[in-house]
């Protein structure tokens, strides 16, 4: 008897143990070629024991270990373990960079300097994540790079003049690095050699209770947002700049995703759910805090650290049962929720929202965060 126990007992701590640890995916299973260009799989590591993975194709965070409130690590990412299960997803927006420009544009239109320009259209007669051919489905150049003695993924795409309709040749660098403060460090830089317009935004979908099995509708979040751009049924700004006061997009106060999410509150039945462009309270390039959201389940808290004027919250709301990721896990329905910090989406056509523009002898930079702890 009491060996069996002993037995059983080393079976449940290696068991324990398996679940503790971190599930690196394997490179092998991200090698190929798209166009030419080859991908592979990139691994950056912190001295807490935080893995980050990425690919690039489509510059794509791909899996990101955080310690829960018990020491457990859990991938907190959505993703796929292989190349070509991002080649087959009809989800394309997984972890990648979006751009030229996340989010939408009226009619995929706007006037720079007097001439119009009419970018792909590939949302309902609306331009979505810089267009069929955007950020999302390039394979960017990939290297690692040593900042002050730590590891940093720079990854690097050219865009020329005319793809998906933007104009002037863009180039654009994303440097990814993990901090010995939990949190994962997202830069970018880009320059133009004719004026254009840019707004790109990392797309990854997260799940703080570790695991796809389970909706984010448990998740405690607050938004320090006073405003928010309303929209029409197409998801495209008005132009109203309006109070989230007495309204359920109110996360002033951090509140569970769920708990208004079904009331009948026209953004949201625009939105099916949360989709929503938040105008952060904090100075317009201040480095300041954007977000706070913590699972329940997990204890696992992010905290979302920006110098953009916004943040898009998406609930998930697409997301249709139609997709497997990682250990086969359907994509169902708001299982994944993404916090975007961004410019307003259409700036380019609303005189009042921040400039988009960027011009030769500019560089566009933008810096975004997400922190890790675990709730006190
Ligand atoms: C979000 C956007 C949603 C949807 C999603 C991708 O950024 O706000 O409307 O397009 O990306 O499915």
């Amino acid at each position: 008897m009491k060996k069996v126990t002993v037995i059983l007992s080393l079976v449940f701590i290696l068991f324990s143990c398996q679940k503790k640890s971190v599930l690196e995916l394997n490179p092998e299973h991200f090698v190929t070629s798209i166009e030419g260009k080859e991908t592979a799989l990139y691994t950056l590591k912190n001295e807490n024991g935080l893995v980050a993975q990425f690919t690039n194709y489509g510059a794509r965070l791909v899996a990101l270990w955080v310690p829960d409130a018990k020491g457990h690590f859990q991938d907190v990412t959505w993703g796929f373990s292989t190349i070509d299960d991002y080649l087959n997803s009809t989800d394309i927006y997984c972890g990648p960079v979006v751009g030229r420009y996340g989010n939408r544009i009226n009619r995929g239109r706007f006037v720079l300097n007097d001439t119009l320009f009419q970018l792909t259209l590939n949302d309902n007669g609306n331009h979505l994540h810089g267009g069929t051919g955007g950020f999302e489905s390039k394979v960017w150049d990939a290297e690692m790079v040593k900042v002050g003695g730590k590891d940093v993924l720079k990854m690097s795409y050219f865009s020329e003049d005319g793809e998906e309709g933007y104009p002037g040749n863009l180039t654009i660098e994303v440097y990814y690095s993990l901090t010995a403060d939990n949190a994962l460090r997202i830069e970018y830089s880009a320059a133009t050699d004719a004026p254009t317009i840019i707004n790109p935004t990392s797309h990854a979908y997260f799940n703080l209770a570790g695991t796809s099995d389970v909706t984010i509708l448990e998740h405690v979040l607050k938004i320090n947002a006073s405003t928010f751009t309303p929209t029409d049924e197409g998801l495209i700004p008005t132009g109203e700049i309006r109070s989230v006061e007495g309204t359920p997009l109110d996360f002033r106060e951090a509140t569970p995703i769920g708990k208004r999410i079904n009331e009948s509150y026209q953004a949201l039945i625009f939105g099916k759910g949360y989709d929503h462009n938040f105008i952060l309270d904090k100075k317009k390039d201040e480095l300041g805090e954007a977000a706070v959201i913590s699972s329940p389940q997990t204890g696992i808290e992010m905290t979302v650290i920006t110098d953009q004027p916004a943040l898009q919250f998406y609930s998930g709301n697409f997301m249709d049962g139609s997709v497997s990721g990682k250990n086969d896990d359907v994509h169902n329905f708001r299982t994944g929720f993404a916090l975007e910090a961004q410019n307003y989406p259409d700036a380019p056509n609303h005189s009042h929202f921040p400039s988009a523009v960027l011009n030769p002898g500019e560089t566009y930079t933008q810096t975004t965060i997400y922190k890790f702890s675990v709730v006190q």
